[in-house]
């Protein structure tokens, strides 16, 4: 029988983990508790990649770009008579070429906008001193990224419906199958790998495994450290921390406008159903910390979304605001009635650093 080895194990193993991370990128972007793995699926997505281009350029037959088929003609011809193939392909039919190198550049962009969005908005990874500078744009950044992503889905939807295709058309080729044993029913050369084209793979493989495991093991790695200073409120503020922490948790100032703390102040003797009312000495001390340190004098994440969706509102119930409640919409009310929990306004019991002044993603308890 006609048997070719296509395929060799490296290119077999990129596929694998190619499609693993961009599978893990996409269930762990689902929670906001995940975003680290998510960056660590996506960052190991990027050198790994980088191994593709290389491999592009000095790998295998049929794994090289030089084997790749880009004349327009070819692509024009092999659609044309798709269904009655005059020529069979033993690597990337031109279609595939098309979709394979459009998916590469692809995934580089959606890398390289991921980590700018995450140094952006999260003050985190590499990119994150372009925060102080960038922060407005946070959702600017966001949206770049996410219109890669769905330019990917759209590549990978190509790119399966292909597959697919070619799998009733063209059955005896064995498409499908040879990316897991590297073999098609088509005559021709047998790949093979050079001593040089192993250690470039052992490198590229190894280099993303290896990427993976530290970014997902080591705490704080350059790849997800955040730079959200931590406050402690104790230190800065005794009063503020004895007077406002002693019924709820210690909210921070960096959560509501200006108007809204003086709106809060003002009424100290019917706060929510109780009298906190401060002596004169103490109120001014506290009110005049929560003025200096309110939303608007931050650049962190929750203090601009929360300003960006306060428009002109003086809300005072951080929990009645439409950036906490858009945030807070797929928990259920039976978990904030729990006995862990008891209160939306007892963000404690979920975030275990809101009352250091940060509510960073990985800090968000599981539910
Ligand atoms: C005597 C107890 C008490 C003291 C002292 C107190 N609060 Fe409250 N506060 C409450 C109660 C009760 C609620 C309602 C909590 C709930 O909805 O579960 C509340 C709610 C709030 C909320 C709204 C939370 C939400 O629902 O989003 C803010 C903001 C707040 N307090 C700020 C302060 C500040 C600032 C101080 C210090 C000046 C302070 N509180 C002192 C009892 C207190
Ligand atoms: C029952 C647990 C729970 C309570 C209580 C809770 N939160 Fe959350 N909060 C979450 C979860 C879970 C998320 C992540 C939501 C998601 O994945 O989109 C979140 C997200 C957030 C975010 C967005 C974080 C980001 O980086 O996207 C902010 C800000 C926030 N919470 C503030 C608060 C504040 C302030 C309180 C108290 C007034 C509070 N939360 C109470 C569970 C809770």
């Amino acid at each position: 029988m006609k048997r070719v080895y296509v395929w060799t194990l490296p290119s077999r193993l990129f596929h694998g983990l190619f499609v693993s991370l961009i599978v893990g990128a996409w269930i762990t972007v689902q929670e906001d508790q995940w975003l680290s793995t998510h960056v660590a699926m996506g960052s190991a997505v990027g050198v790994l990649v980088i191994f593709r281009f290389v491999w592009g350029m000095m790998g295998p037959k049929y794994s090289r770009f030089g084997d790749f088929n880009f004349q327009a003609s070819e692509l024009k011809e092999y659609l044309v008579s798709i269904l009655h193939p005059t020529r069979h392909y033993i690597g990337h039919n031109p279609a595939a070429s098309f979709v394979m190198i459009a998916m590469l550049i692809t995934v580089v962009l959606t890398v390289i906008s991921g980590i700018f969005a995450y140094g952006v908005q999260e003050n985190r990874g590499v990119l994150a001193f372009l925060h102080g500078e960038y922060f407005q744009k946070m959702d600017d950044f966001k949206e770049i990224h996410e219109f890669f992503v769905n330019l990917l889905w759209v590549l990978i939807a190509a790119h399966v419906g292909g597959v697919l295709a070619d799998r009733l058309l063209h059955k005896t080729d064995r498409t499908l199958p040879s990316i897991i044993d590297g073999y098609k029913n088509i005559e021709g050369e047998n790949a093979f790998l050079s001593v040089p084209q192993k250690v470039i793979a052992i490198i590229g493989i190894g280099g993303t495994v290896g990427l993976l495991m530290v970014t997902l093991s080591v705490p704080n790695n350059i790849l997800i450290a955040g730079y959200n200073p931590k406050v402690d409120y104790k230190q800065e503020n005794p009063v503020f921390v004895n007077e406002c922490g002693s019924c709820h948790t210690l909210y921070p100032p960096t959560l509501l406008p200006k108007e809204s703390w003086v709106k809060l102040m003002g009424d100290l003797p019917n706060h929510f159903g109780d009298d906190a009312s401060l002596d004169p000495v103490d109120h001014t001390t506290v009110l005049a910390y929560l003025l200096t340190h309110s939303a608007e004098t931050s650049n962190q994440e929750m203090s601009v979304k929360m300003m960006q969706s306060l428009k002109n509102r003086d809300m005072i119930a951080i929990t009645q605001t439409p950036f906490w409640k858009k945030r807070h919409q797929h928990i259920s009310d039976d978990i904030f009635k729990s006995d862990r929990v008891k209160s939306r306004a007892n963000c404690k019991a979920c975030h275990s650093d809101v009352e250091q002044g940060t509510i960073e993603d990985n800090a968000i308890k599981a539910l």
